[in-house]
């Protein structure tokens, strides 16, 4: 059977690696083309969030796309009294001001029946000391994607919240952090484990090809925000 994502161009930015890298993956598979962006430039395209003039950039040399997916963020998990205010601002950047920037430039370009999809994250509905800000940016994103959807409509946008994945992010923390960390996401699901980047990547496919969904915020977190 023939994937509703077939001969379909989608732009994934941020997806040189992680989740992003395997929706690229996932999309090529379903016989879609990926445009892979990269801060560093060293895929398809090169594209920084946080410099409005390389999204313009890359608006110009794009053509058209039938969906845009950004998995870009910017961690700034630390107490309220060790802020840094470059590192709050980034961390904004790329999950709040990033999207709306990603509308101005490129909306234009998206096919009809095409959609955006933006990535929030399980901590926004999970408070805890030490994750303020990515807290707070991952439950703008909810907002974020009700007020794109109806002003670009009938573009769709939507947003997936994950739970905890083991998507490479986590390696900075040493294996031994790690497996602590990953451990302790297992426990505190209701399903007695962790996220793969495959469970995201499903999720993601099927909100690219789901034409009657926009304005959503999806959550793949193993029940992680009722415990
Ligand atoms: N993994 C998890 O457990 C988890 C949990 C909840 C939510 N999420 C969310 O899911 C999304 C994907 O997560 P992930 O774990 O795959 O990756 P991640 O480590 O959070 O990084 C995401 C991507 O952002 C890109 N990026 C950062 N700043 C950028 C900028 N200024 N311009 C363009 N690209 C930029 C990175 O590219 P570079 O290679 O250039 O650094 C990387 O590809 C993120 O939004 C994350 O917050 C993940």
């Amino acid at each position: 059977m023939t994937h509703t994502l077939h001969d379909q161009r989608i732009l994934i930015i941020g997806g040189g690696r992680g989740i992003g890298a395997d929706i690229a993956r996932r999309v090529e598979q379903a016989g879609a083309t990926s445009i892979v962006a990269t801060r560093a430039g060293d895929h398809d395209l090169k594209l920084d969030v946080l410099d409005e003039e390389t999204i313009a950039a890359a608006a110009a040399s794009l053509g058209p796309v039938d969906h845009i997916v950004s998995t870009v963020s910017a961690h700034h998990d630390v107490p309220v009294s060790d802020l840094d205010h470059d590192k709050v601002t980034a961390a904004f950047g790329t999950k709040v001001v990033a999207p709306l920037l990603v509308a101005k430039h490129l909306a234009d370009l998206v096919r009809p029946g095409g959609s955006m999809l933006f990535f929030s994250g399980v901590v926004g509905w999970q408070p805890k000391p030490g994750t303020v800000v990515k807290g707070v940016a991952n439950g703008a994103l909810d907002f974020l994607v009700r007020h794109l959807a109806v002003e670009l409509a009938p573009l769709r946008v939507n947003a997936i919240a994950p739970g905890l994945v083991d998507s490479g992010t986590w390696d900075r923390l040493g294996e031994a952090g790690k497996s602590a960390l990953l451990a302790k996401a297992a426990q505190g699901s209701l399903v007695g484990r962790h996220g793969t980047v495959g469970d995201i990547s499903d999720a993601a496919l099927w909100l690219l090809g789901a034409g009657y969904v926009t304005g959503e915020l999806i959550h793949v977190d193993g029940g992680a925000r009722h415990r």
